[in-house]
């Protein structure tokens, strides 16, 4: 009984550390301490199989996977929305919609974000969900249940001691730009296909059979519209979203409320910027009638509500012309074709190339030299042919094919067994120094500031650099005679190759580039060595595959690098050059190593944020609730039930001057 009465209160715990984290983009412990209590959970779930609920955080990971998807009929259609332009057509929505209720009064309008990513029905029967779908045609959807699951912005239930009998939800699941240029760098690490944009990305991730696939990705939600609900009534769309994050739903900060037209258009036209901003994409906005009354007098067309309008952003596709098709080497030596294009302005921005990935992407669009193609930019992605216009083709074109000869040191350049892309495998090739020195100091790597493309172009043509070490090298005068540089600006790149010298073994071991070995591997290596690197070189093929989540050709790739004399040199170079690993090396040990500290209460002239940091320089941690496995609570004034529970639990309490005493006499 003990145990079950512990399995609830996790539970409860769980589910408001992601609502803090998700819905409130507040959350109150890290992501360790999230995933020890899930453990704790998963244990006593094992342990107690009769607890066993389909609603517990711990049933979001991924079950098996499933042969097909099965069909949803929605209780209501999802529709889809009427476009307006510009001003004058959202002008005119509005025009409609007075003369439609015969009002002269301004209509009260909620103007939110058009997400540009997937629409999702959620369904929760009694507070749990039941199931959740794809949008379909709109009548019919896919069954996603298993994989929306694994969405942990998604509440399994909701926070409601009376929840509506029926629930439906509705919102929009997407990736963030971040997350979605972290997940492509590691696809380009570990040699698997690109996704082209954040939106295909969410889309290809939510229609997974195996729900392990879509565990990985990074999605995310928002909900912005009711389906059937039983149980509980809203009187307008504002009042329905303000409900959702009471239950656990996360709703998109950038909602307005507002009237009439003049307010339309000032969110119509801040928009544009509002896109720039945000950190996912969106093609438009989205007007509704705020009046559930209304909207329903209002009624629908044959696909979308009269009391609703989408308005579209400037496009983010072009037509233009493709002048050449080049072939760029990068730092794994892979030839990818480049098109040259008739620079074209799309959504704000000149573009004047644009990727055709490989040969087997150019084969199925049919590309050509002197083809008009369709262009889309999305976000921070690099520009894309969608498709060729092909009534404008001249008549004279031939089909593309990538020479098998690197254009950059001509070695002749060949596919590996089951991949699509040609590589150039000549160990010196200029090219591939230059894609491995830019992705070495780039921002998840070495981050080191002011190193561009083109002052690494210079280094490499004055023979100043030959390898990623070379860098460490690098002096004041070296830099100042490049040209084009100035004496500050050398003196700012020196400075920030001397603080990237202090990093994580992550950011260095992901600068390496070794194949296969991506952000998300360096960190799990970085922690399985404890940051010891030494370690990690002498390591063999079984220790490395021991670890959960390094297979056989990520162990294989990283045991052929360090067997190879000359990657070993380098490295040991950069060490030589001061390099040092800040996180695990610098820890003092002292008798509070490996224990857990909670702050509480008002600590007077001691800020909480510094004495996190004294308390991690001696490999301590801190953590958000007490528990039977808190050694030391911090209470200044005004501490509540923290210190009650710390009494009971005979956890060592300590105030503010107490703790300062004892740091000081750690050193
Ligand atoms: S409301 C009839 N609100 O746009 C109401 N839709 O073109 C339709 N979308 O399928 C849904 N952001 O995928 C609504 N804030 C938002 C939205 C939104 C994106 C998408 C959704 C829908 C499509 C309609």
């Amino acid at each position: 009984m003990q145990d079950k009465k512990r399995i609830d209160e996790l539970r409860l715990i769980l589910n408001q550390h992601n609502i803090n984290y998700y819905v409130y983009d507040n959350p109150t412990i890290s992501d360790y301490e999230y995933d020890q209590l899930l453990k704790k959970l998963q244990n006593l779930e094992d342990k107690n199989p009769d607890c066993f609920s389909p609603d517990s955080p711990t049933q979001r990971v991924g079950g098996m996977p499933l042969t097909s998807f099965k069909t949803i009929t929605h209780r209501l259609p999802m529709q889809s929305l009427a476009n307006a332009m510009n001003d004058d057509e959202i002008i005119h929505f509005d025009k409609q919609i007075k003369k439609f209720l015969k009002l002269n009064d301004e209509i009260s309008y909620i103007a939110e974000p058009k997400l540009d990513g997937l629409a999702v029905e959620l369904v929760y029967e009694n507070g749990s969900l039941v199931y959740g779908s794809t949008r379909g045609d709109g009548f019919i959807g896919e069954d996603i249940t298993h994989n929306l699951k694994t969405i942990k912005s998604i509440p399994l239930v909701i926070t409601d001691d009376n929840p509506p009998s029926l629930l439906e939800v509705r919102g929009e699941v997407f990736i963030n730009k971040v997350d979605f240029k972290n997940l492509n760098e590691e696809r380009t690490a570990n040699n698997e296909p690109l996704f082209a944009n954040p939106r295909n990305c969410a889309a290809g991730s939510l229609r997974q059979l195996d729900p392990k696939v879509t565990e990985n990705r990074p999605l995310r939600i928002f909900c912005y519209a009711p389906g059937k609900i039983i149980g509980k009534q809203f009187i307008s769309q504002i009042q329905f979203l303000n409900q959702l994050p009471k239950w656990g739903f996360p709703v998109n900060p950038y909602i307005e409320e507002g009237n009439g037209t003049s307010f339309l258009i000032d969110y119509y036209m801040r928009a544009e910027s509002l896109r720039t901003k945000i950190n996912y994409d969106i093609d438009g906005v989205v007007f509704k009638v705020n009046s559930y009354k209304y909207q329903s007098e209002l009624g629908i067309r044959s696909k979308s509500p009269r009391w609703a309008i989408a308005g579209k952003l400037k496009a983010e596709q072009a037509t233009t012309k493709i002048k050449n098709i080049i072939i760029s080497v990068g730092r794994t030596g892979a030839l990818t074709p480049v098109a040259q294009l008739e620079p074209v302005n799309i959504g704000g921005v000149i573009v004047s190339n644009a990727t055709l990935h490989n040969q087997d992407e150019i084969n199925r669009k049919d590309i050509r030299i002197n083809d008009t193609v369709l262009v889309q930019r999305a976000g921070d992605v690099i520009p894309e042919v969608v498709k060729v216009i092909l009534e404008k083709r001249v008549l004279k074109s031939n089909v593309f094919v990538i020479p098998d000869e690197c254009p950059i040191c001509f070695s002749k350049a060949s596919k590996s067994k089951d991949e699509a892309v040609l590589r150039c495998h000549n160990l010196y090739c200029p090219a591939k120094l230059k894609g491995s020195l830019q992705h070495f100091v780039s921002k998840n790597c070495m981050n080191i500031d002011g190193l561009g493309i083109k002052i690494i172009e210079l280094l490499i043509k004055n023979k100043l650099i030959n390898n990623i070490s070379d860098i460490f090298y690098l002096n004041q005068d070296n830099l100042s005679h490049l040209e084009g540089m100035g004496e500050k600006s050398a003196n700012n790149i020196i400075k920030s190759i001397e603080n990237s010298k202090t990093t994580s073994m992550a950011q260095f071991l992901f600068g390496l580039g070794i194949r296969h070995v991506g952000q998300n591997a360096s960190k799990i290596l970085e922690k399985n060595f404890k940051s010891n690197f030494d370690s990690l070189v002498k390591s063999t093929k079984e220790e490395l595959v021991n670890i959960h989540e390094i297979g056989e050709v990520m162990a294989d790739s990283i045991i052929s690098y360090f067997s190879n004399q000359l990657n070993i040199e380098i490295i040991n170079k950069c060490f030589l050059a001061g390099l040092k690993f800040s996180n695990v090396n610098e820890i003092r040990q002292s008798v509070i190593t490996g224990k857990t500290f909670v702050f509480t209460g008002n600590l007077g002239d001691l800020k909480r944020s510094d004495a996190i940091k004294l308390i991690e320089l001696y490999g301590a941690k801190k953590s958000s609730s007490i528990s039977s496995k808190t050694d030391f609570l911090i209470a200044g004034e005004k501490s509540g039930s923290k210190l009650d529970k710390a009494k009971k639990l005979g956890v060592k309490i300590l105030d503010a001057q107490e703790f300062m005493d004892l740091i000081n006499s750690l050193k």
